[in-house]
């Protein structure tokens, strides 16, 4: 069945005290809104973004990162039902399962949600809500059910009396629907509540009015579904995430030797035997091959690919950077917008000058294979080391260097002898 995904991202995010719309905050390199986004991406055909708030950062955003996602304007932002109902227009043929998601709550997985949609549809289900079950529920929709045990509404914290406070099992505000029988819900929604909203809650007390077959999908690990409204949240997902990351990858043969020190993103791949040493940090999309050696202190930036038995050691920032087997850079360097062959040694304390702060353009530097960069070089972009040529240590770069050469601007030195003595 062909599947759509609408996800709700106009809301101001006020607590986030922020400039930044909050479902651009970024969890180590990546927006909020980009985890959704590439949790439904293999379950859904298209998703539609809903806008609202800094609508265009966030349609900027989107237009540029996600070809099969569109965003739709909803202003002014009348609550969450409201939200769902600006798809109506683009929906109006559409026959199949529609997905409602959050913006603001990365830490949903692409499993669980295949495990949502099949569990609507080993079901017949017409609309299925996930929930969970929270110690604390405060803020979160009770799910409230009959004596027999199946749904009957979803009342929010504020339209709650005190007995519904105490349910625990909550509205995780995921959604699946089969949008010819509930998207005539949108037109009847009203705004008749505590908060005066449109609540998208409000879809399963109109389900079950139509008696359409309305289910609830319990999710076990509550963890998933945490929602981002403070920096503290924020902070809480990242290493949740972090966690998460860290234990997949050690199971998959890669030994972190402390992971309360070491983060890494969600879109690293790493191979096995490598060793990550601590206080590591690696942001955004890397791929870093087998027996590979990184860190301590090492800061991989994203857009980097590493083969295998590289040596990327301490205090050594690499961003968007293609480097071939074999290769090392032991100490203190940068490298940025590289490409470096297999078996090149790179000295410590080389840098590669890749921008230019006055135009503001970012160069390329090319090392071929086997070669030799002495320490403290400075690379000047665009630049290229041609294959097994070799620079002397504290050299300054700024022309190609062809194959097998030796290239050295070092000043000569010069000794005085006893030239301190005229001071003493
Ligand atoms: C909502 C649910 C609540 C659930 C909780 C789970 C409703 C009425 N309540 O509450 O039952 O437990 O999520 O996290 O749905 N948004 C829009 N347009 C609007 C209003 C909101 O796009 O007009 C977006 C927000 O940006 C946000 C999402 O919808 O991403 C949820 O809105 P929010 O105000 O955070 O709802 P909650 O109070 O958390
Ligand atoms: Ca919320």
């Amino acid at each position: 069945m062909e599947i759509k995904s609408v996800i709700l991202a106009a809301g101001k995010g006020t607590r986030m005290k922020s400039n930044t719309p909050k479902v651009l905050h970024k969890i180590m390199g990546k927006t909020l809104l980009g985890y959704v986004l590439d949790n439904v991406k293999n379950i859904s055909e298209e998703s539609f973004v809903i806008v609202g708030h800094h609508a265009e950062d966030v349609s900027k955003f989107v237009k540029n990162n996600y070809v099969n996602a569109k965003t739709v304007l909803q202003t002014p932002q009348l609550g969450t039902g409201h939200a769902v109902s600006m798809v109506c227009p683009y929906l109006s043929d559409f026959d199949g399962l529609v997905l409602i998601l959050c913006g603001d709550t990365p830490l949903i997985t692409e499993e669980t949600l295949k495990k949502f949609v099949e569990y609507h549809i080993s079901c017949g289900s017409d609309l299925t809500v996930m929930s969970t079950i929270f110690e604390d529920p405060t803020n979160y929709g009770r799910i409230v059910r009959e004596k027999d045990n199946t749904l009957k509404c979803i009342v929010e914290e504020k339209d709650a009396t005190a007995e519904e406070k105490l349910i625990t099992e909550v509205n995780a505000g995921i959604y699946c629907l089969n949008w010819k029988k509930i998207s005539a819900a949108f037109s009847q929604l009203t705004s008749n509540n505590a908060q005066g909203e449109y609540y998208l809650t409000d879809i399963i007390a109109w389900g079950k009015s139509q008696n359409l077959c309305v289910n609830a999908f319990i999710l076990e690990n509550n963890e998933e579904i945490y929602g981002i409204n403070s920096r503290q949240n924020l902070a809480t997902a990242t290493k949740i995430m972090n966690e998460r990351k860290l234990n997949s990858l050690m199971d998959n043969g890669v030994t972190i030797v402390d992971p309360s020190s070491t983060w890494i993103s969600e879109d690293s791949e790493i191979g096995a035997d490598t060793i990550i040493y601590p206080s590591t940090y690696i942001e955004g999309k890397n791929k870093i091959g087998s027996n590979c050696q990184i860190g301590p202190c090492a800061h991989l930036r994203g857009d980097v690919e590493i083969a295998d038995n590289c040596k990327i050691g301490n205090f050594v920032e690499v961003k968007k950077s293609k480097i071939s087997n074999n290769t090392n850079a032991g100490h203190l360097s940068y490298i940025g917008d590289s490409e470096v062959g297999s078996h090149v040694n790179i000295g410590a304390g080389t840098i590669t000058a890749n921008y230019n702060p006055l135009n503001k353009i970012k160069s390329k530097t090319v090392l071929g294979d086997n070669v030799k960069i002495g320490s403290n070089t400075v690379l000047v972009a665009p630049v290229q080391v041609e294959e097994g040529a070799n620079v002397g240590a504290g050299s300054v770069i700024t022309k190609n260097i062809p194959k097998w050469a030796l290239a050295i601007t070092r000043a000569p030195l010069r000794t005085i002898e006893d030239w301190v003595k005229k001071y003493i």
